[in-house]
């Protein structure tokens, strides 16, 4: 099994995609770093994980705090001194609003979350990876990463960003061994999108974005983390500075 007793670090694990991959990396026996601010559905997910045979354990973050991701590095460097997988993963939607109505506040704390984590969260990957001559690195980006979307402007910048880091970090460390790739997924069906969430802003919304996806469907977390796992894998072993949608179609 390739991923057995590997340490995979991912962020925003404790829900959505994150935990989709905790599941999937845990069957195939990697050690999994939950790395998440809820700290509740992170202990949960850990027992889980646990109780069913696998090897996880719970480290809360915040990573709108620099300082809080550089002692979740320091923990994971303490108690492992290695890190083969990191999925950059935690992040918001920030509030729906036209640009103009955007709060300052409010583009700040979305870039914050979404991109300057990812910054800070792979300057300590790479440098550790460096040390080991041997890595990879998947940053969760968005089809908003490629695209825009309207009344979503500090969401679309933030992954946008994200696209940007993956592929200029993804040069720079390439000979070393360390492959950097982004995931955007379309509309996936979580905490962070939920259809009815869309209806209330404006009645049968979730049923014209559906609309707009060739497969007239959302995802399911699990579809989005499955791909998680292939693009980590050795199968992608040819595969860096890529931003791979897993969209039902809408980029085609
Ligand atoms: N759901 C979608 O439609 C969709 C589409 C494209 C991209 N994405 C991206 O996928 C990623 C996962 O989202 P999801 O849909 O699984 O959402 P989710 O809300 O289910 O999970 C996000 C997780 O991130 C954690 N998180 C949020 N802010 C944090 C912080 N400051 N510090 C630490 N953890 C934090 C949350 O606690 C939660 O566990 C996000 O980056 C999101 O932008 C989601």
């Amino acid at each position: 099994m390739e991923f057995k007793n590997k340490i995979v670090l991912i962020t925003g694990a404790a829900s959505g995609i994150g935990k989709e991959a905790a599941f999937l990396f845990a069957k195939e026996q990697a050690t999994v770093i939950i790395a998440d601010k809820d700290e509740q559905s992170g202990a949960n997910l850990e027992m889980k994980i646990i109780e069913n045979g696998g090897k996880a354990r719970f480290i809360y973050v915040d990573v709108a705090n620099k300082n809080s991701i550089d002692s979740m590095f320091e923990t994971i460097i303490r108690e492992y001194n290695h890190l083969d997988i990191a999925i950059n993963n935690a992040g918001i939607s920030g509030i729906p609003s036209r640009t103009t109505d955007i709060n300052f506040d409010n583009f700040n704390a979305v870039m914050n979350i979404n991109s300057t984590s990812i910054f800070v969260c792979m300057q300590h990957e790479i440098k550790q990876m460096l040390k080991q001559g041997k890595g990879v690195i998947l940053n969760t980006s968005s089809i908003a990463g490629l695209r825009g979307l309207p009344n979503s402007l500090p969401y679309v910048a933030s992954k946008h960003a994200v696209v940007g880091m993956t592929k200029t970090a993804a040069m720079e460390y390439a000979r070393k061994n360390i492959r950097i790739n982004a995931i955007c997924p379309a509309f996936t069906v979580t905490n962070l999108f939920k259809p009815e969430f869309m209806d209330s802003i404006s009645e049968g919304l979730s049923e014209k974005l559906k609309n707009q996806i060739p497969m007239k469907r959302f995802a399911n977390a699990k579809e989005i983390a499955e791909v998680m796992l292939m693009i980590c894998s050795d199968k992608a072993s040819f595969i860096t500075g890529q931003a791979i949608p897993v969209d039902g179609g809408v980029s085609a």
